[in-house]
């Protein structure tokens, strides 16, 4: 099985023959699956483009942050189930076995403001565009929505590691980096000005968690949302490679195919 990795492709920013152009490249690569960890369009366009992926071959996603710009968590959340049948958002669904080795699950993950610097002057768009985020009244008020979103987060992961398929392998899917060492831009670890924006600790503690108490199992998380691309191994069985572009080199209106597995 061919499995394609693709992450924060941001396809609103292309004209529609970039978007063609994507698409074709995209189908170069022969794929059986498409793996997709979020930061795909924005609220208005993400089941748009989710649906045009799924002409290639079925999709696999998580949602990312820009994918609720200009809406709300709760109702992008919620048109998801309506997606077309080739089209499968993590969250909403049982992970699967994808070979006699390898099964899949995944979840969205959030910056979950758990590390780095919490007086961080970043001011992120998001704060102005999710519409639960604009609602919190002071910095405090957003750190705490903040590291609610994380924590159920974990928990949905930790009930999908627990109902996974036997496997030797897991792939799991997630929009933010579960460690701040997979949390790279520019070729390096991010900055602690804008680390407890890009990093989802509690996820990263469950995955730890499942990680020690399976050393027989090889888990691989796809990750993106800090767009620069690296690998990290926190444990001997456990690698985060976050998908991105190398150094300079611009991503939103660039996407890119970060990687294609064969899956045995
Ligand atoms: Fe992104
Ligand atoms: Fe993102």
């Amino acid at each position: 099985m061919r499995a394609t990795w693709l992450t924060d492709i941001h396809l609103n920013f292309l004209r529609p023959l970039a978007l063609q152009a994507f698409y074709d490249r995209v189908r170069a690569e022969r794929p059986d699956l498409l793996l997709v960890t979020g930061d795909i369009g924005e609220s208005d366009s993400v089941a748009r483009f989710v649906g045009e992926l799924a002409a290639i071959a079925p999709v696999w996603f998580v949602l990312g942050n820009h994918d609720y710009y200009r809406s709300s968590i709760a109702s992008v959340r919620a048109a998801m189930p309506r997606l077309p049948v080739r089209t499968r958002w993590c969250n909403a669904h049982d992970p699967i076995a994808l070979t006699d080795r390898v099964a899949l699950l995944g979840v969205d993950g959030w910056g979950d403001a758990r590390c780095g610097d919490l007086d961080s002057k970043v001011e992120l768009s998001d704060w102005a565009r999710i519409d639960e985020l604009k609602r919190c009244r002071d910095r405090e008020a957003r750190n705490a929505t903040l590291q609610r979103y994380g924590s159920n987060e974990a928990r949905t992961l930790r009930d999908k590691l627990a109902r996974a398929p036997a496997r030797d392998e897991l792939l799991v899917l997630t929009h933010v980096p579960p460690f701040p060492e997979a949390c790279v831009y520019d070729g390096k670890m991010s900055e602690p000005a804008w680390l407890p924006w890009f990093t989802c600790i509690a996820t990263g503690e469950v995955l730890a968690d499942h990680a020690r108490a399976h050393p027989d199992q090889r888990i691989t998380v796809l990750c993106g949302h800090s767009h620069g691309a690296g690998t990290f191994e926190p444990l001997p069985n456990l690698v985060v490679r976050t998908g991105g572009w190398p150094p300079g080199v611009e991503g939103y209106g660039n996407p890119i195919v970060q990687a294609t597995f064969e899956l045995a």
